[in-house]
């Protein structure tokens, strides 16, 4: 638990140090105290718990998640495969027996142990988190085979494809709406401490109204069985151009890494969901970027956008904007979209 200096030590830092601190604070005093980290070190302020500081990870899933009776579950269709197991869509019957669309991920049989920790800790995460940018848990089975997890259903399905199935038919003010989604629920996991460690367009669910929401938090899948696996000196699976260059070398993750994917995500979304840096191999992306090499501005993008991706890829992280501030100025931009007017000229 925090004790008083610490909380006069917390009074003088600002809140992003604040945080970094009260996770260390948390972290020394550990694992065997694991469920003290639930007590909230100050009223108000809410902060990520970690699953794998539980000594029993089960424990965890029962604190964050709600067991469902698979009795409300039907499921409809396969609609993709997860690292995991299968996706599928279907519906789920409320306590108020109203039917609500979900998705469905599944752990597939012949699992062991370790696995079915994994594949049950992404719910550890979601669980805790409540926010309309952010995907909502409905809750897991565990107590039936197959495991699965239950979240709310995404129509448009991921940001990625669903952008190159729609080349060109999206409005700036459109794109620079989704971007302020995605900011938004940036701001809501940075605030709580959480670093996603993996935010690329592909991670990013569309619903009907196109709001966009982020997803994907099994950060063992930037470890293991990652779509886009590249490993650093280190021997870490790193998802390289999304990534910033202190992460990839020095395991130096943090909200202001989180930045510079988001504005990866920005190129991704301006450009319809081309592949950033096309065909470059991971090192040349690594060696360039090192040189200053950066992103040129996408067809058909304002120049404001192309400089606030440009901030967000500063090679010192101090000097990246935060979430909250991306939040504000894309929010000027789409209540006043004037200067979404000007694009650069790059023939
Ligand atoms: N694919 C993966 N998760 C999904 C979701 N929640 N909704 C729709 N498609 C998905």
């Amino acid at each position: 638990c925090l004790q008083e200096p610490d909380i006069v030590r917390c009074v003088s830092l600002s809140w992003s140090r604040c945080q970094v601190f009260i996770k260390a604070k948390m972290q020394s005093d550990d694992k065997r105290r694991a469920h003290f980290q639930n007590v909230l070190p100050f009223p108000g302020i809410k902060t990520y718990v970690d699953p794998d500081t539980y000594e029993d990870p089960t424990q965890a899933v029962h604190e964050f998640t709600k067991e469902i009776d698979p009795s409300r579950i039907r499921i409809e269709r396969v609609i993709g495969a997860g690292e995991f197991g299968e996706v599928c869509s279907g519906c789920l019957r409320t306590p108020g027996q109203k039917e609500i669309p979900v998705a469905i991920k599944t752990l597939k049989g012949g699992y062991v142990e370790p696995q079915r920790r994994d594949f049950l800790r992404e719910a550890s995460i979601m669980g805790q988190f409540d926010n309309p940018n952010i995907i909502r848990l409905e809750g897991v089975v565990t107590k039936s085979r197959p495991v699965m997890i239950v979240v709310e259903y995404m129509e448009n399905g991921s940001l990625d494809s669903f952008l190159r199935q729609h080349d060109g038919h999206f409005t700036v003010v459109q794109l620079v709406g989704m971007l302020h989604g995605v900011a938004s629920g940036m701001t809501y996991l940075s605030d709580l401490g959480y670093v996603h460690r993996d935010l690329a367009a592909r991670n990013i669910l569309v619903d009907e109204g196109l709001v966009c929401k982020v997803s994907d938090f099994g950060l063992s899948r930037v470890l293991e069985d990652h779509p886009e696996p590249a490993y650093n000196t280190m021997g870490d699976k790193i998802p390289v151009r999304w990534t910033a260059p202190e992460a990839i070398t020095y395991r130096k993750f943090s909200s202001a890494s989180d930045v510079w994917s988001f504005g990866i995500v920005m190129w991704e979304v301006m450009s319809y969901g081309e592949r950033p840096y096309w065909e470059m191999s991971n090192q040349d992306v690594i060696l360039s970027i090192e040189e200053g090499y950066r992103l040129p501005v996408p067809m058909d993008c304002p120049g404001v956008l192309h400089q606030l991706m440009l901030h967000c890829w500063q090679k010192e992280r101090g000097q990246r904007p935060h979430f909250n501030s991306l939040v504000s100025f894309l929010d000027k931009l789409i209540r006043n979209p004037t200067s979404l007017l000007t694009l650069v000229d790059n023939r």
